[in-house]
């Protein structure tokens, strides 16, 4: 079993690239199966989630050419019409394939995918909404088997969700007549996926607010896709520069897309700026403030960095209460970072209260999910002595070459092989 030793205490410096967004890439994969045509995106990496959704691609009779930044997928004929249990219960994201299976074959055969170690996590918004498209839709043995030609449908959802979005939206594009969706989420990735949708001939209207209008097309053509910087990575390298007191450049980052982090770091005095092709992040004088975090839909605080900042909060002068709201269980990492000496008063489902001090100081930690488990690679960067932080594999669906980044910004820290 692999885990990162780190020696906390140097300030990062130096330039660090940010590649496409996972939570972008996912679903960009997954709108090749919607065409028989050629689906290159570029600026990928190969997180183990691009990985394991490639494999499943595969399964279904995708053809891949694999380049070191490029992913070409060709879905030119369909063998199967099934995602195993094997592939959803490793990541969640491939339950997606549902929507665009279904669209395209008139019938997919996909697993539940159960609960995950953040919370319960359930499908019933887009099973209702295909439903409402006309599916047939049965549970037989732990797996959705839907049926059906879709046709248009005006779908309301109840509770604003990225992957229900994601997948309707997947659906929506070859479905007979209009579709529109009303609180659709307007994260990044979700925009970037019906930017992509719409190149491949995809009619959608409104994309980027929360009405969206699509009016199906009987196929859709191949393209050539750059796909959107990853602002969570975006953030971790902010809030890790941030934490060591560091000044970074990440190429290839977008400010825009992370506004509400910038707003919690201001306070601190830590300079991010916008250049042509990156942004700066200057925290040479910085002073870490405690600020209150509350994860909400974009464009609020993402329950994606809330991680992160609880990290930043152990540091920082003063007390601030964290709240999630978009998940019941997401402080898995709380008890690890309590015993790398974090302050954190007060610890419930939905929020924890943490009183900020100087320092942290470095232990053996383990990683239960994936931001859970870069906020504790944050700590050992800030902390005093070594850090061991154990099952990183959490960490590798959604980072790529982690260490290599970070050392390359001066940061000492090595993969290691531990025994299980
Ligand atoms: C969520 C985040 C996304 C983040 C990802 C991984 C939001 C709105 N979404 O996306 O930014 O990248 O986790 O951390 O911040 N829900 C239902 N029924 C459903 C679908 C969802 O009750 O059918 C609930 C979920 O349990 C959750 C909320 O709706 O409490 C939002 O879920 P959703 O956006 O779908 O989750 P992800 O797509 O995983």
């Amino acid at each position: 079993m692999y885990a990162f030793k780190i020696k906390g205490g140097h300030p990062l410096k130096g330039t660090v690239m940010i590649k496409g967004a996972k939570n972008a890439i996912l679903p960009l994969m997954c709108a090749a199966l919607l065409t028989k045509e050629p689906v290159q995106l570029n600026n990928i990496s190969y997180l183990s989630d691009v990985q394991t959704l490639l494999a499943l691609l595969k399964s279904l009779g995708c053809q891949a050419d694999e380049q070191p930044d490029s992913l070409t997928l060709k879905a030119e004929t369909l063998t199967s019409t099934t995602a195993s249990y094997d592939f959803v219960s490793k990541m969640r994201a491939s339950f997606w394939v549902l929507g665009p299976l279904l669209a395209r074959c008139g019938e997919a055969r996909v697993s539940l995918p159960g609960g995950c170690a953040i919370g319960a996590r359930p499908v019933d918004i887009y099973l209702e909404a295909l439903e409402k498209m006309g599916a047939r839709i049965t549970i037989e043995n732990g797996y959705i088997v839907a049926k059906g030609q879709l046709k248009g449908a005006d779908i309301y959802f109840r509770r604003i969700s990225v992957g229900a979005t994601h997948n309707t939206l997947l659906a929506a594009v070859l479905a007979s007549g209009t579709t529109i969706l009303r609180n659709a989420a307007i994260e990044p990735e979700v925009t970037d996926l019906a930017l992509m949708l719409q190149k491949m001939g995809a009619d959608i209207q409104g994309i980027g607010t929360h009405t969206l209008t699509i009016k199906g097309v009987s196929q859709l053509d191949g393209v050539c896709y750059r796909v959107v910087p990853d602002r969570i990575e975006a953030a971790t390298f902010a809030i890790a520069a941030a934490i060591t007191k560091g000044k970074i450049f990440m190429q290839g980052a977008r400010l825009d897309l992370m506004m509400a982090v910038v707003d919690l770091l201001q306070p601190s005095h830590i300079l991010l700026t916008q250049t042509e092709d990156g942004v700066w992040v200057d925290a040479e004088q910085a002073l870490l403030t405690a600020v209150p975090v509350k994860t909400a839909e974009y464009p609020a605080f993402p329950t994606d960095d809330q991680a992160l900042m609880t990290t930043f909060l152990c540091l920082a002068s003063g007390e601030a209460l964290v709240s999630e709201s978009i998940f019941e269980n997401r402080f898995m990492h709380i008890p690890e970072l309590r015993r790398m000496g974090g302050t954190i008063i007060d610890v419930n489902n939905h929020s924890v209260y943490i009183c900020g001090k100087k320092k942290l100081s470095g232990a053996t930690v383990t990683a239960s999910d994936l931001r859970g488990g870069v906020s504790l690679v944050l700590a050992g960067l800030a902390a005093e002595g070594e850090t061991i932080v154990k099952r990183i594999y959490h960490i590798e669906r959604g980072y790529f070459e982690l260490d290599k980044k970070l050392r390359a910004l001066g940061a000492d820290i090595t993969k290691i092989d531990i025994p299980l």
